[in-house]
């Protein structure tokens, strides 16, 4: 097989969807890793080159088939893009262990269980890593205590994968999306929160999908050869500003 192999977690929608979509169009095959069965075979279906794995990024044994199941398919990955991610927004008082665990377990644990399941191929191809955090990863904020820390070590995580694997030439980065209005956004920024966003977010307005997307291929692409280690925040410009743009801004709205 010459083609190149891209393996996406949380595919069945939103950033991952998108992504999938980026790759087919620049000729690669995509492996799309997502626990929603229903959601992920029905968009799998009218994607040419993709391939549907349904499995919980958070489960060792339903990990170590999916890569399994992926190297006798096609026995190469040329990147990973590790973005299935759970956000549960709530008050620090009120995170208990079962929720911090629930976050947790994909946010975390997940990156963790498919980066190493997915080693081997890696190295066979040199490929690339790419990790999704957040901006709440990089600036806190409130509400987020598990979302947000989780987030901060998937960022950590990425810098020690890059210093590991750079001797096999697999390069490893993180991208760190600002909003996007997703299902896992929507769930979880109230109309304070999006009204917040837009007053911190110099091009005062969401991201989209795509524009997360068009990163992340660009990080497992041969055009990003000499990077790794790096985190990227692709963000409306939200993690270089402080205070007072809403003030400034000749344009209000
Ligand atoms: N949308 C935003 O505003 C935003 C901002 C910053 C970071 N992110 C990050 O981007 C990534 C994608 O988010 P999105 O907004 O596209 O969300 P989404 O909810 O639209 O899609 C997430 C996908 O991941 C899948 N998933 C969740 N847990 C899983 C698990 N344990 N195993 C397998 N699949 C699982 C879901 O079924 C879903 O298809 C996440 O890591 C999220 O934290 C999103």
């Amino acid at each position: 097989m010459t083609q190149k192999l891209a393996i996406v977690t949380g595919a069945a929608r939103g950033i991952g969807l998108a992504t999938t979509k980026l790759f087919l169009d620049q000729g690669w095959l995509v492996a799309m890793v997502d626990r929603d069965a229903a959601e992920l075979e029905l968009v799998a279906t009218d994607l040419a080159g993709a391939t549907a794995f349904v499995c919980d990024v958070s489960i060792p044994d339903q990990v170590t088939a999916t890569l399994a199941a992926i190297e006798a398919q096609f026995g190469r990955a040329d990147a990973l893009v590790n973005n299935a991610g759970v956000a549960d927004f709530g008050p620090l008082e009120e995170h208990d262990f079962a929720r911090w665990r629930r976050v947790m377990e994909t946010n975390l644990d997940g990156v963790f269980l498919v980066s190493q399941a997915a080693l081997a191929l890696l190295k066979k191809c040199q490929g690339a890593i790419v990790n999704i955090a957040s901006i709440s990863g990089l600036r806190a904020s409130t509400l987020r205590l598990a979302y947000g820390t989780s987030k901060a070590a998937v960022i950590h995580m990425t810098k020690q994968q890059a210093a590991e694997l750079g001797e096999y030439g697999i390069r490893a980065n993180c991208v760190c999306p600002g909003p996007v209005r997703t299902k896992l956004a929507m769930a979880v920024h109230s109309q304070e929160i999006i009204d917040a966003y837009h007053d911190a977010i110099p091009l005062n307005r969401y991201g989209s999908e795509q524009e997360i997307g068009e990163v992340i291929c660009f990080l497992c692409s041969d055009k990003a050869s000499y990077v790794t280690g790096q985190i990227i925040a692709a963000d409306g410009g939200f993690e270089s500003t402080g205070v007072g743009l809403p003030a400034l801004r000749a344009t209000k709205g």
